[in-house]
């Protein structure tokens, strides 16, 4: 076997790295690069509103993402302890809403929103809990005051948008300076390609987001990992802690 020498191995390596992204992208849904934003929401809705939308709980506990994400908040890896205005974006059937519920100071609340009614309404149902506060709004429209809340959770969401920087320029409006946010989103890679055409939604790459969050005034302070596997195998999709500067 012919050694490489280490600039050569690092080539070798970036060369790989480039054909897997070529498969990736070629995996990756097209939806929507290919339609106007207002039509993509449309399918969307569509998409969560439907049986998809039914079977999301369910999907999140057999894919582990909803006990690794409740390690996230027990393990304080992201820290509920002292904020007192909490968003849940997108939040689903309230997959995050329920750990927010469990872990969050009680005097602090929490504001539910999501593009779908139905998907609303489900989260209603399933958490049986009166203290969030639950409304229909678009990412990228948000109907609250600058510098309304002291953290964020924005749980697979953001791939849902074409440009991410409509979404994030919003959530940093939302964000008072210094509060946190947690962002998880689908990552580049083969899982999050075939995520992306189960959910018709987009991919991002880690650096490239982090270099758009960093123009808005939002800092990546830590990078999490479900678990040490995850981080080994880079699995499980971009999860990480930001700061509003
Ligand atoms: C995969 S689910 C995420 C559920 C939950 N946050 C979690 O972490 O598991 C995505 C949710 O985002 C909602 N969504 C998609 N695009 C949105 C937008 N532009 N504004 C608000 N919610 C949106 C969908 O309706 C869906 O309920």
């Amino acid at each position: 076997m012919v050694k490489l020498s280490p600039p050569r191995r690092r080539d070798e390596r970036r060369r790989q790295r480039a054909r897997r992204n070529v498969i990736n992208r070629l995996l990756e849904h097209r939806l929507i690069k290919r339609v106007s934003y207002e039509k993509y929401r449309e399918k969307v809705r569509h998409v969560y509103d439907g049986p998809q939308g039914a079977l999301l709980a369910t999907c999140s506990l057999l894919s582990l993402h909803t006990p690794l994400g409740e390690r996230l908040f027990r393990e304080r890896k992201f820290d509920l302890r002292g904020v007192r205005r909490i968003l849940d974006v997108g939040s689903g059937a309230g997959q995050l809403a329920k750990h927010l519920l469990k872990y969050a100071d009680p005097e602090a609340t929490i504001t539910c929103f999501d593009l779908s009614h139905e998907m609303l309404r489900r989260a209603r149902t399933r958490l049986k809990n009166a203290r969030p506060r639950y409304l229909a709004a678009d990412l990228t429209r948000l109907p609250f005051p600058d510098g309304a809340f002291d953290c964020v959770t924005c749980g697979y969401v953001l791939e849902h948008l074409p440009d991410p920087r409509d979404g994030l320029r919003e959530l940093a409006r939302v964000m008072m300076p210094g509060a946190r946010m947690l962002l998880l989103t689908t990552e580049d890679n083969f899982g999050g390609a075939w995520t992306s055409r189960m959910w018709c939604c987009r991919t991002y790459n880690r650096r490239e987001l982090a270099e758009i969050c960093r123009g808005l005034g939002l800092d990546w302070s830590t990078e999490l990992w479900f678990t040490r596997m995850h981080k080994v195998f880079r699995a499980g999709g971009i999860c990480v802690e930001i700061l509003r500067r």
